[in-house]
This record gives structure tokens, C-alpha cells and sequence, in this order.
């Protein structure tokens, strides 16, 4: 984009350089990709369609609007904000979270269900579980994990990728993606993840399960919020299996991401402590011998 002038790098990565800068007079937020115009078109596209979906009036938060976006830029509205963060015992916060998942789940809705993105290869014609394995096996220490351990998390994931419904999503809704205003209002940003194909439950699960493995200190909060999304959102049949399946995808690729270098689908710089590993060990036993209720009580 060239008529952007009095530019202000935020964020400098492998993947995006972010700032803010002056068009036309006014102060925008801008996004620039250093790895092709695939990564932009979801921001986009996401962009475009959490607009959208905010005119309903029902989402606890704001969206800020697309501005113009070129072969490697995106601008978007400024937004005037600091980052909140999750401490525990934060009940409106809590409640911010929780109520932001079944807004989103229900403005979201496909007509007919739709396999989601782990039901499809990638372009190479690897499915998830089969890159999931190759990546746990190029890992230093991967055999920590057990071969049997690593085995039956490749049997679920194959068994069971068929329950989950694909759903249009921000996911990577978390508090480092969010702004608060002086007014008080809270502002989404980041849409470089979103897709028509992620799987139904995949935001709250993520959300929930990072922070409970990075922070033992949520749990509480974080086992509330999985519970009280699912409820209010009406569990189905297949629920507990779709939630399994995303923990244990989630499980296999913290120990990835902490395992390897900063790399095209990962930011992740900080390495695994062994405290870590093992409550991500003990997450994915709790999916696979199905004591996943009692996980979450
Ligand atoms: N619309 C916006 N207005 C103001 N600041 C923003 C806006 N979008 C993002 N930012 C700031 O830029 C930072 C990086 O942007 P983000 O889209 O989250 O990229 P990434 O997390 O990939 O670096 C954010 O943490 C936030 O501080
Ligand atoms: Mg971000």
C-alpha cells in the first residue's frame, strides 16, 4: 500500500509486519505479509464477515471496519485500546468469554452440516493425523510421549474426525486478541485464522486449554467456560467425542509448537517446561481412556 504515511511498526514477525500509519487523513491499523497473499485473504474474509455478522447486535463486542487492502497489505479501522489480560477470578471477564462462544456459535450455524478441515487432506495429501505423528516424531524427546500414547492418539483422531461440523471462525479468540476501549467496550482483532472449515467446538477448546496448560492457575475459570459454553449451547450427540478430538489435536500441537522453531503455522518462542508436558500428557490420557466429564468437572 503506498499512501501510507508516518508508519509505526507494532510487530515485526516472520509471517506479518503490523502498525499503525496515516491514509487519507485518518489513523489506521495496517497488516502486511511477509509469506504471500493466502495469510491476508483471511484476514480479509474474516474481516468481512465478523462485520457482518456484528450487525446482528448480539455479539458482546466490536469489529473493526476493513478499510482497503491490496496484493500485501490489509488497513483496518484504529482502534484505540489496551490489551486485557485473564486473571483469575474475573467473573465479568469470565462471563465476557463465555458469552462471546455462544454468540458466535449461534450466528454461525450452516444450513446443512459440513465435515470440517480434518476430514480433508492437505495439499500435500497428508491427513491430520498423519502430520501430526510425522511432526511429534521430528521433535526432540518425542518419544516421551509413549508409542502407545502416540498410536492411540493417531486411532482416535482417525476414528473420530467424521463428528466434527465445520463452522466459520475467528479461532484464535483469546485475550491477546482482544482491545478494551476507554469506554469500556471490547474490540476483536487478528482474523488471520479465520475459516469456513474449523471445527465446531475448536475456539472454546482452544482457548480453555491453552490457558489451563500454560496457567494452572485458570483451571477453574477455564473448566467453567468449556462446561457453560457446551450447556448453553445445546451438547449433541457426538459433543464430548468433538471436544476429545480437539484436545488431544491441541495437546500434540503445544508439544509441537514448543518443540520447534517459529515457523510458517506456528509464533510459538517459548520452549516446553516439564511441569507443562505433563499436564499435557495427563489431558490426553483423560480423552482417551474417556474420562473426559470428570476433566472437566
Ligand atoms: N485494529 C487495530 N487497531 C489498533 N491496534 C491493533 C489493531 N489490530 C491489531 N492491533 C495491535 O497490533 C498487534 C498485532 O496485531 P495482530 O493482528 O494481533 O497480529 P499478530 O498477533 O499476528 O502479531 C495487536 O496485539 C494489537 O496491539
Ligand atoms: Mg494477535
Amino acid at each position: 500500500m503506498n499512501n501510507l504515511t508516518e508508519k509505526v511498526i507494532i510487530r515485526d514477525n516472520h509471517r506479518f509486519e503490523t502498525g499503525h500509519a496515516t491514509h487519507e487523513d485518518a489513523q489506521v491499523f495496517y497488516k502486511r505479509s511477509h509469506i504471500g497473499i493466502d495469510a491476508l485473504k483471511r484476514e480479509i474474509e474474516g474481516l468481512r464477515k465478523f462485520n457482518k455478522i456484528a450487525r446482528s447486535g448480539i455479539l458482546p463486542f466490536n469489529v473493526p471496519k476493513l478499510i482497503n487492502h491490496d496484493e500485501d497489505t490489509v488497513i483496518a479501522e484504529y482502534i484505540e485500546g489496551i490489551a486485557p489480560k485473564f486473571i483469575t477470578g474475573d467473573t465479568d471477564f469470565t462471563a465476557f468469554f463465555i458469552d462471546s462462544f455462544v454468540a458466535i456459535d449461534e450466528l454461525t450455524r450452516n444450513a446443512q452440516p459440513k465435515p470440517s478441515r480434518y476430514s480433508h487432506p492437505n495439499n500435500s495429501g497428508q491427513m491430520i493425523w498423519q502430520i501430526l505423528e510425522n511432526d511429534i516424531r521430528a521433535c526432540d524427546e518425542h518419544l516421551l510421549i509413549g508409542e502407545d500414547r502416540l498410536q492411540a492418539c493417531v486411532d482416535y483422531l482417525k476414528s473420530n474426525h467424521s463428528s466434527l461440523e465445520a463452522r466459520f471462525m475467528h479461532a484464535d479468540f483469546t485475550d491477546n486478541n482482544l482491545l478494551r476501549d476507554e469506554t469500556g467496550n471490547y474490540w476483536l482483532i487478528d482474523y488471520e485464522s479465520c475459516a469456513d472449515d474449523w471445527p465446531r467446538w475448536y475456539n472454546v477448546v482452544n482457548f480453555t486449554y491453552n490457558r489451563r496448560m500454560k496457567y494452572p492457575e485458570l483451571e477453574s475459570e477455564m473448566k467453567y467456560i468449556l462446561r457453560t459454553v457446551i450447556s448453553k449451547c445445546g451438547p449433541g450427540l457426538t459433543t464430548y467425542d468433538e471436544i476429545r478430538f480437539i484436545v488431544i489435536l491441541r495437546g500434540l500441537s503445544l508439544i509441537i509448537e514448543h518443540m520447534t522453531e517459529p515457523n510458517d503455522s506456528h509464533a510459538t518462542n517459548d520452549k516446553m517446561n516439564p511441569e507443562l508436558y505433563a499436564r499435557v500428557l495427563q489431558s490426553i490420557d483423560s480423552c482417551l481412556n474417556g474420562s473426559i466429564e470428570q476433566w472437566l468437572k
